[in-house]
């Protein structure tokens, strides 16, 4: 085990839910969730079958789940027929037609728009025929790379209705990164628009697009949405307006959902992992919908008179799963918020809470750790009385930020979820049920119904009492990645390979002596930024890409916001001179190879890399160096051990 995880600090307090929170609550004791937990272990069959119930099936499946760990070949609910707009619409049509479906804020604060469930079917119908008119079938990929507008959640839904796959990129991401992602799945079209706002100023994301797309030949038209009216280049033949395809005569407001298959392809995401190039997780359509339905609702706790808010963007798997596809199955409002937190000012978030009376709030702790630097003169500025529940997700929370989370966003009344899980995961696993627990901050409790994790040893013995050691899953849950799109034996070799048949999370964990789990860190080499996975391989490719590089290496260290940020050790090629510029230069090569978000904080130009006698970078120093650590652990296998004295002396 790497020995920073072993330094988590622990805050000893515990913190039981309020009794008005509890009475209330869907799953109101532990004792309850006991019997949940212990039902799904011991026939999981009927209890999955008890909890899709509440799903809208068009067929009935045949068989709750099977899983063969030898194969790898998963299915949930197989045999089944059902639509996921379908379930997150036209079901809710009956009794919430004029319930806010969503709620938009822009980022100008007078800037809002709401969608009543009614509407917005309405508008998911007409953007659905548009997709059709444009020759779109089952099966076929779209790209969507906008900001966070309402034609996102609706572009998404319309897919699903007609059961095209679609592939989200992260708005911030680099025209390569689009192109990569366009190429990985053969998508045919692209949806973007005509630029973003950030701080209000306006990002050309359409020049990006153009960019991306000129090197994908799969694509063959381009919809875009107008949202800043600032002046760009139309293609003609390729690039139309979204306003004017989905207001065209002949465009319907209804639109037949597609019959899809339990184990039909719902969406692509592409995340970061060990190697190189980031990988396609592919999710189906059954499982992943009754298993974000149902975490949504007890871990969330929603009521039909809740307004909830999740942060986090569409482009990554919480937006997915809990911005849209859990609380819409739910019949919940949800509000999307295209801003940032800091902007105007660093009360804008509370702002919103008293604004539309925010009863949930979901987020990260990289945006905790910040606001609680501005002070608590801000979040005194706004009634944050609505608020009954929070949540953290993306990284471990520090105790010292949950604390204030809890203190001065939940007046001390609000229990706060701390949910773990992934993108391949497709909703969240292990998690306090906030009506069932006693919170421990730091501690992300127990698993939800249905899921087994352990922690074990690099032999695959069971790590005993507080021994961190590596998280696997044991059993398949019904939102497990079916596979990376177009790389079966990545699949294996990622998540199943290690320790064989089990799911491995990557991440380290031990559980205490209460039976609690905490999350200690990855412990491959993913990095954890502002609550963003960055592969440091990825990064290494991109600096190595410029041409003043010989070679780099980059490692994580802690950071009081960010949770984690990138340092770069960067050796140039002969004859280049180190000098500040470059170093802007190396950055701004990273953020067009990838993105902003992968832009190494600290970059240390070296003469020599310490490296094994068989010429293998030990990234394991570079990490101490970074951390300022004195003691850099055994140093005896390098080919010249001076080298890290020198690297040393000029630590950035
Ligand atoms: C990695 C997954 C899951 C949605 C957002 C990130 C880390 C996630 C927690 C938490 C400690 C957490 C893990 C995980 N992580 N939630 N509550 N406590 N660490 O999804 O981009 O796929 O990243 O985020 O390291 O492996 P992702």
């Amino acid at each position: 085990m790497p020995e920073e995880i072993e330094s988590i600090m622990h805050e000893l307090r515990k913190f039981k839910p309020g009794k008005e929170f509890r009475k209330k609550a869907h799953i109101k004791n532990f004792k309850q969730y006991q019997k949940l937990y212990n039902e799904s272990i011991k026939n999981p069959e009927k209890f999955w079958a008890e909890i899709a119930r509440e799903i809208d099936f068009f067929k009935k499946w045949k068989r709750v789940y099977c899983w063969d760990p030898k194969t790898l070949k998963c299915k949930w609910f197989d045999g089944a027929k059902l639509n996921v707009s379908y379930n997150c619409l036209d079901r809710h049509l009956k009794t919430r037609k004029n319930k806010l479906a969503l709620i938009w804020q822009g980022e100008q604060e007078e800037d809002v728009k709401t969608y009543t469930y009614e509407e917005l079917y309405k508008e998911v119908c007409r953007f659905a025929n548009v997709l059709k008119k444009l020759g779109l079938k089952k099966g076929d990929r779209i790209c969507m790379y906008l900001p966070m507008i309402p034609e996102l959640a609706i572009a998404m839904l319309a897919c699903t209705r007609i059961g095209v796959i679609h592939s989200i990129v992260f708005g911030g991401y680099s025209a390569k990164a689009v192109e990569t992602r366009i190429k990985g799945c053969k998508a045919k079209i692209l949806i973007t628009s005509d630029g973003s706002l950030r701080k209000g100023k306006i990002i050309p994301v359409k020049e990006s697009a153009d960019i991306a797309v000129k090197k994908c030949k799969s694509i063959k038209k381009v919809i875009i949405v107008k949202r800043t009216n600032n002046n760009i280049q139309m293609k003609r033949g390729r690039d139309i307006w979204w306003h004017e395809e989905i207001n065209k005569k002949g465009i319907k407001d209804e639109c037949k959902p597609a019959m899809m298959d339990a184990e039909d392809p719902l969406f692509i995401l592409y995340t970061s992992g060990t190697t190189g190039k980031p990988k396609g997780v592919l999710h189906t359509t059954a499982g992943y919908l009754v298993y974000v339905y149902i975490t949504a609702k007890w871990i969330f706790d929603l009521k039909d008179e809740d307004a909830y808010w999740c942060t986090a963007d569409i482009g990554w798997i919480t937006g997915h799963s809990y911005i849209i596809y859990g609380p819409l199955a739910n019949g919940a409002t949800t509000i999307m918020f295209e801003g940032v937190p800091n902007y105007p000012d660093p009360a804008r978030c509370w702002k919103i809470v008293e604004k539309f009376k925010v009863n949930i709030f979901y987020t990260a702790p990289t945006l905790i750790r910040a606001l609680e630097k501005e002070g608590n003169k801000w979040t005194k500025k706004y009634d944050l009385s609505s608020l009954r529940l929070l949540g953290s997700v993306g990284e471990p929370i520090n105790p010292e930020a949950w604390l204030w989370y809890h203190t001065h966003i939940g007046n001390k009344k609000c229990p706060i979820v701390d949910t773990w899980w992934q993108t391949e995961t497709g909703g969240i696993l292990i998690t306090p049920l906030p009506g069932a627990m006693t919170l421990k901050p730091g501690s992300v409790l127990r698993p939800f119904p249905g899921v087994i994790p352990d922690i074990l040893r690099e032999d695959g013995t069971k790590a005993s009492v507080n021994e961190g050691g590596y998280l696997v899953i044991k059993q398949p849950w019904p939102a497990m990645l079916r596979g990376i799109w177009g790389n079966k034996k990545r699949f294996r070799e990622t998540y199943f390979k290690k320790f064989p048949g089990l799911y491995l999370t990557g991440d380290g964990a031990k559980i205490d002596k209460e039976g609690d789990f905490w999350i200690m860190g990855r412990l491959d080499d993913v990095v954890n930024v502002s609550g963003h996975r960055i592969g440091t391989m990825e990064v290494e490719s991109a600096i190595v890409s410029h041409k003043s590089v010989a070679e780099a290496a980059i490692v994580p260290y802690p950071h009081a916001i960010k949770g984690q940020a990138l340092y770069a050790f960067v050796s140039l090629n002969k004859g280049v001179k180190k000098t500040e510029k470059l170093k802007d230069g190396l950055r701004k090569h990273v953020a067009e190879e990838i993105g902003p978000i992968a832009k190494p904080d600290r970059i240390q130009f070296a003469d020599a890399l310490p490296k094994t006698r068989s010429g293998k970078i030990m990234r394991r120093i570079l990490k101490a160096i970074a951390e300022g650590k004195e003691d850099l652990g055994n140093t005896s296998t390098l080919a010249d051990p001076t080298v890290v004295e020198i690297l040393k002396q000029k630590r950035q």
